[in-house]
């Protein structure tokens, strides 16, 4: 393990002495019972109080524990080792969302006296997360690898970078190059939300890490299975030691509920199935309109799935969305606080999903609402 991660030890290392270290057991649920390998015990350790939770159509329990409790159904295991490898890390762990991935990852490893470089676009979840980790937070402008260079600059106890992958509101990607030298360089810890580049973006959907040849640079891969995936819940992949300490620490892993088996099982599922043939169709319709949008005038600086069309103002974008509402088209106007102000928009967002036609009709929509709205 690198010394930047070094602290992880010694904070694994107390916790052990005191009798505190916590590790995963795998039981799937069964009625009043829970079944470790090949024993059968009397679950005490249950929430389910009314005794409901066994789903006759799935023909499989859900449970209603905490993973450290009775909610480890074996098959997280499986997962966890498939979502290592796709990410070529040691180990993951799945979180019940992207959302308390982010949270209880980023809280829990920066500390008092840390520094958090992070990018002024980063999503809510990494914002909450910096906040409540009790570190300095120093945001950095949009991508900006100068203002970083400058920004890192600091004394600090250990520092960290946080980005995106693919921005969720602008669909840009972040300069991973560029940014895992300057971690490189100053020994920073670097975090990777790859929430929308996750299972669309490299050779294998393996995320923008892998796309962009900086896999084994990342120390910390945050991202989610409700998107690329298809499936739901979070997961974060690091070194073994880092998810010992997640499981021992994290607060939004131990005192939650654990994901369903049936979405870990859903997950799984997915994740088997060869989707290489959704991703080119997706690759092709996101050039269709990236090239349809720019042809048409739109001044697009999307590279990804995710196209903002800039509005400005926060009644024109409601008014614009409405527009394509009324002619078939369904996008969601994104305004403050999720943009800041003044930047409203609507973000499309393309799927494997829509034909040439859809494309086509869309564009068309597109092409007559620039005109009503006067949009260049
Ligand atoms: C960049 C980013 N990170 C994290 C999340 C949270 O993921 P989840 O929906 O799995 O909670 C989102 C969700 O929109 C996101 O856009």
């Amino acid at each position: 393990m690198k010394h930047k991660l070094g602290f992880v030890n010694s904070n694994l290392k107390k916790i052990r002495d005191w009798n505190l270290y916590r590790t995963l057991q795998y039981g799937r649920t069964e009625g009043p019972y829970i079944i470790f390998k090949r024993k059968k015990l009397i679950n005490l350790c249950s929430n389910d109080y009314l005794g409901l939770v066994t789903n006759q159509i799935l023909n499989k329990q859900l449970e209603s524990s905490s993973r450290l409790v009775a909610g480890n159904d074996p098959s997280f295991k499986i997962l966890e080792e498939k979502l290592a490898r796709h990410k070529s890390q040691e180990s993951s762990l799945i979180f019940p969302t992207g959302y308390m991935a982010n949270l209880g990852t980023i809280s829990t490893l920066a500390q008092k006296g840390d520094v958090i470089l992070s990018d002024e676009l980063n999503h809510v979840s990494i914002i909450e997360a910096c906040r409540l980790s009790g570190a300095k937070i120093t945001v950095y402008k949009h991508d900006d690898m100068i203002d970083l260079e400058k920004k890192i600059r600091q004394k600090a106890n250990r520092k960290f970078i946080v980005t995106e992958g693919v921005f969720s509101m602008d669909g840009d990607f972040a300069n991973l190059k560029e940014i895992s030298y300057i971690a490189a360089k100053n020994d920073a810890i670097l975090t990777l939300d790859d929430a929308h580049g996750d299972f669309v973006v490299g050779s294998d959907g393996r995320g923008t890490g892998q796309h962009f040849g900086v896999e084994k640079n990342i120390d910390l891969y945050v991202s989610s299975l409700s998107k690329g995936l298809g499936a739901f819940g979070g997961y974060v992949a690091s070194k073994n030691k880092v998810i010992e300490f997640l499981i021992n620490k994290s607060k939004s892993f131990i005192y939650t509920s654990a994901l369903p088996s049936i979405l870990v099982d859903l997950a799984l599922k997915r994740f088997i199935s060869n989707r290489e043939k959704q991703r080119k169709k997706l690759w092709k319709n996101i050039r269709l309109m990236h090239s349809g949008l720019r042809s048409l005038g739109y001044e697009i600086n999307s590279s990804s799935q995710i196209i903002p069309i800039i509005i400005g103002n926060e009644k024109a974008a409601l008014d614009f969305g409405r527009y394509l509402f009324e002619n078939g088209i369904f996008v969601q106007p994104i305004r403050y606080p999720t943009v800041k102000m003044n930047t409203a928009r609507v973000r499309i967002s393309i799927t494997a999903w829509l034909s040439k036609n859809h494309i086509e009709k869309s564009l068309d929509v597109l092409e007559h609402a620039s005109r009503k709205f006067r949009i260049f």
